[in-house]
């Protein structure tokens, strides 16, 4: 271990940092996520928000994560504890690491039994219950298949062994083998789904315009902070995933560059995925609003009228699994590492117990659509919607913006001249988007979303 190094381990290069942080970023949130909000929320006016969203404000908040991660080379509680014992800020902002772990573990928990969803459609599809399907018997499949407690439940667990195997392998040998092979198969296998979705759907355009035509009679200060809380959540912002991921970073890589290829990345699937589902969407008469269920109604429909889709709906089911495994260990990773640091755990001792708890509080949301479907809060939403809600459009913003005010202005300028020198030539502009821009543009979506 070269000195400065992480004790956790660390990145081999760039490169690897960069296949690590854009495997956090793209998983369930772009396949699946994303469209179904986008849905919901009247499409292009969403769209347009996630956007600004993704470039002003995420962003600047993922180079804020990477640069306070690199600096501090710990977990992101022991990083923000010594940073801010180390520039002399307030004992208060430690807090931001502690806030950061209970996001992560309420994201994790609900993601794994979406994951869970996603591994039981490998099977599914691969079963022929779908060949010729039409919209009624995919709409009832799906229903079925989540009112079954002890399926869904029996995924999820399934999915959190496989997150803790590969969490347990630790920075190197788990997360760079995955990342490096299955991303970009996933790539080129959504690729081909647009070419399928705008040469055979037949309303290929309908989708173009459903997401990119501004319709502001649709535009609603709730869907703005579903838009916002949906860049944070895409990006693995807000909570110390990227801080996480940030401390095994090798020095002499440019922050801000790295930052804004992930986001790049990343959005390219978020948009290739709208572009696959939405085109679907109106070919079959589905309903653009239909929730969270909207991937898992209009893929199996189209991979079942399609010449080999047994075999395709197989192999994207296989892919979009993978890419929820490289997102939920980077959900674990911040409280895996301090529980190594702390407890003297090993790593696969840590991954356990870590992995364990968040299995446990996933039950909740396991229960959201079969035995717990009727038991609801705040105007309707279930175990699962309500910690959906609660991490990503309130915990994960707040936690990104205390997040960019640390690292903007609290942290010694001599820290942020080091990590910066890769990025020199922006370091104004990246100023005022750290210390104003993303801080002010949260703040008006949540006063006008709450007042
Ligand atoms: N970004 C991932 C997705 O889009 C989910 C994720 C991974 C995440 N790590 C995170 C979300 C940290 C918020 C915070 O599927």
């Amino acid at each position: 271990m070269a000195s400065g190094d992480s004790v956790h381990g660390m990145w081999s290069s760039r490169l690897m940092f960069i296949l690590a942080a854009a495997g956090s970023a793209v998983g369930l949130g772009n396949i699946w996520r994303f469209p179904y909000l986008a849905g919901e929320n009247g499409g292009g006016v969403f769209v347009v928000v996630y956007l600004l969203c993704i470039f002003l404000v995420g962003i600047p908040i993922m180079s804020g994560e990477i640069l306070l991660g690199r600096s501090g080379r710990q977990s992101p509680i022991s990083t923000m504890r010594d940073l801010t014992a180390r520039s002399g800020a307030h004992p208060a902002w430690q807090l931001v690491g502690w806030m950061g772990a209970l996001a992560g573990f309420m994201i994790i928990s609900f993601y794994s039994v979406i994951a869970g969803w996603a591994i039981s459609y490998i099977f599914q599809m691969g079963s022929g219950a779908f060949n010729g399907a039409d919209a009624q018997y995919a709409s009832s499949a799906f229903s079925a298949f989540t009112g079954d407690v002890v399926s869904v439940v029996g995924w999820h667990s399934l999915f959190m062994v496989l997150t803790i195997f590969i969490a347990a392998r630790g920075v190197g040998r788990g997360l760079e083998v995955t990342v490096k092979y299955l991303m970009p198969a996933l790539f080129f296998l959504l690729i081909t789904l647009v070419v399928y979705s705008a040469v055979t759907s037949g309303h290929f355009m309908e989708g173009v315009a459903f997401m990119f035509s501004l319709n502001f009679d649709k535009f609603t200060w709730a869907g703005a902070l579903s838009a916002m809380g949906q860049a944070f959540f895409t990006l693995s912002l807000g909570m110390g995933a990227i801080m996480a991921y940030g401390a095994y970073m090798p020095k002499s890589a440019s922050i801000l560059g790295t930052a804004t290829t992930i986001a790049l990345l990343d959005t390219s699937v978020a948009l290739m995925s709208g572009l696959v589902i939405f085109p679907l969407v109106f070919a079959n008469g589905l309903e653009s609003s239909a929730g969270p269920g909207l991937m898992f109604i209009t893929l199996p429909l189209a991979f079942g009228q399609m010449v080999g889709g047994q075999i395709f709906g197989v192999v994207f089911f296989v892919l979009v699994t993978f890419a929820a495994i490289t997102s939920s260990i980077s959900l674990l990773e911040p409280a895996v590492a301090w529980v190594v640091e702390k407890g003297g755990f090993s790593r696969a001792k840590g991954a356990i117990l870590v992995g364990a708890l968040a299995w446990f509080v996933g039950l909740g949301s396991a229960f959201s659509t079969n035995i717990w479907a009727g038991f609801t809060v705040l105007g309707g939403l279930t175990f699962f919607g309500l910690m959906d809600y609660v991490a990503n459009n309130i915990m994960l913003p707040v936690g990104g913006v205390l997040i960019v005010l640390f690292a903007g202005w609290k942290l010694e300028q001599k820290t942020v001249d080091e990590q910066m020198a890769g990025d020199l030539r922006f370091l104004p502009v990246w100023r005022v988007l750290v210390r104003f821009v993303a801080p002010l543009a949260v703040s008006v979506i949540f006063v006008l979303t709450f007042v």
